[in-house]
């Protein structure tokens, strides 16, 4: 079977992490979470105490990182911020650190080059749109503002458990406002992905819909 490159986009709370990881389990495929690259970028410019909106200054800490992100472990630089980059704090410096373009170019690199043998679900905004136009399967998830905002208040691993739910629709919003509106790779919908709106729909589900998807193409 082709290894395929299967690029899941989408807002913040849609599903894509869930998704990505059963659907790269089960194809065997690697999994990358694109989100978690700008997170630790964001995370060490913060303990550099750069400005967020120095480009020059974050991109060449960018440059100069080594980030992994594998197996739901994240690391920059040898240690290890799997949870210190999920944190309000981390949520907006990501999102401020994302708009800057010679950041996105670094990172944007280094995921072409992750995704270049196929054989990968990689998960993010801008993944169908500019960093692997050509991917053989393009998914957009999406859900309704309230509904991601109840799912990411469940859910410990990213800033939910500590804030409420009004708190987290508000930080969201303001973060898709962000990764909407910014003028390099803004979070769209491609022209050939498949829209899944996953509001009310049982997780398990949206999985089977996409992994219907890939074989199709992979057959
Ligand atoms: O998916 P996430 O919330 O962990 O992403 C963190 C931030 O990075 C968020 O503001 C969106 C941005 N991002 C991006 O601009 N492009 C990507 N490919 C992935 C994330």
């Amino acid at each position: 079977m082709k290894r395929l490159i299967v690029a899941i986009d989408g807002p913040s709370g849609a599903g894509k992490g869930t998704v990505s990881r059963a659907l790269s389990d089960a194809l065997g495929y690697r999994h990358v979470d694109t989100g978690a690259m700008y997170r630790a970028v964001a995370w060490k410019a913060r303990e550099r105490r750069a400005a967020l909106d120095d480009e020059g200054t974050v991109a060449e800490l960018a440059r100069s990182s080594d980030i992994v992100v594998e197996g739901g472990a994240v690391s920059i630089d040898g240690r290890d911020v799997t949870r210190a980059i999920r944190t309000p704090e981390i949520d907006r410096a990501a999102a401020a650190v994302a708009r800057l373009p010679r950041v996105r170019e670094i990172l944007v690199a280094r995921q072409r080059a992750l995704g270049a043998g196929g054989g990968i679900v990689m998960e993010g905004r801008d993944i169908g749109t500019v960093v692997f136009p050509e991917a053989d399967v393009k998914i957009y998830l999406d859900a309704s503002a309230q509904e991601r905002a109840r799912r990411r208040a469940a859910d410990a691993a990213h800033t939910g458990g500590q804030a409420g739910q009004a708190a987290v629709a508000e930080s969201i919003a303001a973060r898709d406002e962000s990764d909407t509106t910014r003028t390099v790779s803004p979070l769209t919908l491609a022209p050939d992905a498949v829209r899944i709106d996953t509001t009310g729909v049982p997780i398990d589900q949206v999985v089977r819909t996409v992994m219907d998807l890939v074989k199709r193409k992979s057959a």
